[in-house]
This record gives C-alpha cells, sequence and structure tokens, in this order.
C-alpha cells in the first residue's frame, strides 16, 4: 500500500511544472479537455477515460464515488496537482465524497466538477427564467442540477430529461442517422413544449453533438456547457495557490491520455473529437480505493 503522496513523491521539483489531472467515463471528458486547453495552453494535462467501466450515467452513487476515488489516486500518483471531474454522472454523485477524500489525504488538491458552473452560466443566460436540462438518469435522478441552479437563483424553474443511451450513441461513434435524429427529437420534445430558453447540455458527451440539439432546439434557445466556465474556475484556482505553469508564451504545454479499457478506438474517437492526434495511449487499471490513505 503506498504511503501519504506529500510533495517530495510529487518529484520534489517545482509543483507548478505538473499537470492537470482530468477524468471522465469516457471521451466526452474531451470536451471539457479542449476548453482547458484553449484557455490554458501553457499547462500540461493527463487525462483518464474510464472506457471499461463506461457508460456511468446509469450506475449508482455508490458505485461512481468507488470509481472517481480510484480514479483520483491514479492521478494523483501521475503528479496532478488539481483534479477537474469532467464528467457530469461522476460530479453529481462523487464530488462531495472525493472533495472529502482529498481533504483527508492533506494534499490540498482542489477539485472542481462541472455541475456548477453550467448552473451558474445558464441562470446567467436564460431570459425566461426557464431552463432545460439534457443529462444521464443517474446525474437526473441526483438532482444536483436543481440545486445548483436554485443556489444561484430560486425563481428560476428546471425541466429535466434523463437522457438514457445518449452517451453510448456518442462513444460508440454511431452514425447519426433518421432513427438517431428521430430519438434525439423525442428527448428534447418536452424542452420544446415547454419553451425553455437556455439548455444545460449536462453530460460532457453532450456538447458533441451541439449541432444536432442546436438544429432541433431551434436558433432562440443557448446552449449552455461546462467547458469554459470550468477553464476559468481551474484558472482562479491555480493562480490562487501559486500552482500555474509558468512556461513562456511560445510554449505549449503537454498532454498524456491513459484508458482503461481498449485503446485503439479511444485513440480513434478520441483523435476525432479533439481534432489532434492523442499520441501514445496507455491502458491502465485504477488500483482499488484507498492506495493513498
Ligand atoms: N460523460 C459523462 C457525463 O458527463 C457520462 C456518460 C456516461 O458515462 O454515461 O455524465
Amino acid at each position: 500500500m503506498m504511503g501519504r503522496m506529500d510533495g517530495a513523491q510529487h518529484g520534489g521539483s517545482d509543483p507548478r511544472l505538473r499537470p492537470i489531472g482530468v477524468f471522465d467515463s469516457g471521451v466526452g471528458g474531451l470536451t471539457v479537455l479542449q476548453e482547458l486547453l484553449v484557455w490554458l495552453p501553457r499547462e500540461d494535462f493527463v487525462y483518464l477515460g474510464d472506457t471499461a467501466r463506461f457508460p456511468y450515467g446509469e450506475r449508482s452513487r455508490e458505485e461512481l464515488e468507488r470509481f472517481s476515488v480510484e480514479i483520483a489516486e491514479e492521478l494523483l500518483r501521475r503528479r496532478a496537482k488539481l483534479l477537474v471531474v469532467a464528467c457530469n454522472a461522476a460530479t453529481s454523485a462523487a464530488l462531495p465524497c472525493l472533495t472529502e477524500r482529498m481533504r483527508e489525504t492533506t494534499l490540498g488538491i482542489d477539485v472542481l466538477g462541472v455541475v456548477r458552473p453550467e448552473a451558474l452560466r445558464a441562470v446567467a443566460a436564460t431570459r425566461s427564467g426557464r431552463i432545460g436540462l439534457l443529462a444521464t438518469p443517474t446525474t437526473v435522478a441526483s438532482g444536483a442540477y436543481e440545486r445548483a441552479v436554485a443556489a444561484v437563483d430560486p425563481h428560476v424553474t428546471l425541466r429535466a430529461v434523463p437522457c438514457p443511451t445518449l452517451a453510448s450513441i456518442i462513444q460508440e461513434g454511431r452514425q447519426f442517422d433518421a432513427q438517431v435524429v428521430g430519438f434525439v427529437r423525442e428527448l428534447c420534445a418536452p424542452l420544446r413544449r415547454e419553451c425553455v430558453d437556455t439548455v444545460i447540455l449536462g453530460c460532457t458527451h453532450y456538447p458533441l453533438i451541439a449541432p444536432m440539439l442546436q438544429r432541433i432546439l431551434g436558433p432562440e434557445v443557448t446552449l449552455v456547457s461546462s467547458g469554459a466556465a470550468l477553464a476559468r474556475q481551474v484558472e482562479h484556482a491555480l493562480s490562487a495557490r501559486d500552482l500555474a505553469n509558468s512556461r513562456t508564451d511560445e510554449q505549449e504545454g503537454q498532454s498524456r491520455f491513459l484508458c482503461t479499457g481498449e485503446i485503439d478506438s479511444f485513440r480513434e474517437l478520441g483523435t476525432r473529437f479533439l481534432q489532434m492526434p492523442l499520441g501514445e495511449v496507455e491502458q491502465v487499471q485504477p488500483a482499488a480505493a484507498g492506495a493513498l490513505a
């Protein structure tokens, strides 16, 4: 069993040079990584897609807490200086547990999730006070968005639509044929009926089908995703702890990619979605939680 990780185990070097850890159940979190790459180009990233245990969107809170802690520990072993939970299901089920766990390890590692930044953006964007939410069944059932929206503005209403299998359709790289478009149209129907003017994409896979959603929902609807707002939060968290990478403007950071399942399909899909070569992808088996205790 590994001991507690401290500065020395992180390599003993400048902590600002350590990477930012990002994870999701699969390729959806790449939509968050994309924004992090835009806004924090000097940082290094280590991204883990838990593809062997995908999908997360219909799993229990207990499972997601366990998976999230296991992955966080794997990313800390890779010297992550901050963790981004780039998965709405994991954020809504496991963020408090993960934050607590990181506090217990006394690493002072910040853990940032995707729900709150989206809720803030959506409340700022709505004119009518009627917001829609498309998310996995686990995320909808958690009530995390209702709480986050109500915390910002209790007078805004949220119409949540659970979308079983939609993340799988995206992750499997299925053709967007008439059947898929018809399915997405049905999912959006309640939001159209209730005339929401803002829709939260409450699964990090969904920005990958933003063009289809915008066509179906109409031009007057604002789609809200978490990436850009979360990138700002990461920027603030790093500078508050003096952890921002001090590379000069000309030097870009590097990203490393890990997955728990099959490597080739992850690399192929990831390269397509991120529109850049992922390089060597490493397969990992996160150890059972508790390795850092
Ligand atoms: N990308 C994940 C999310 O944001 C979930 C997809 C899944 O694993 O079901 O919720």
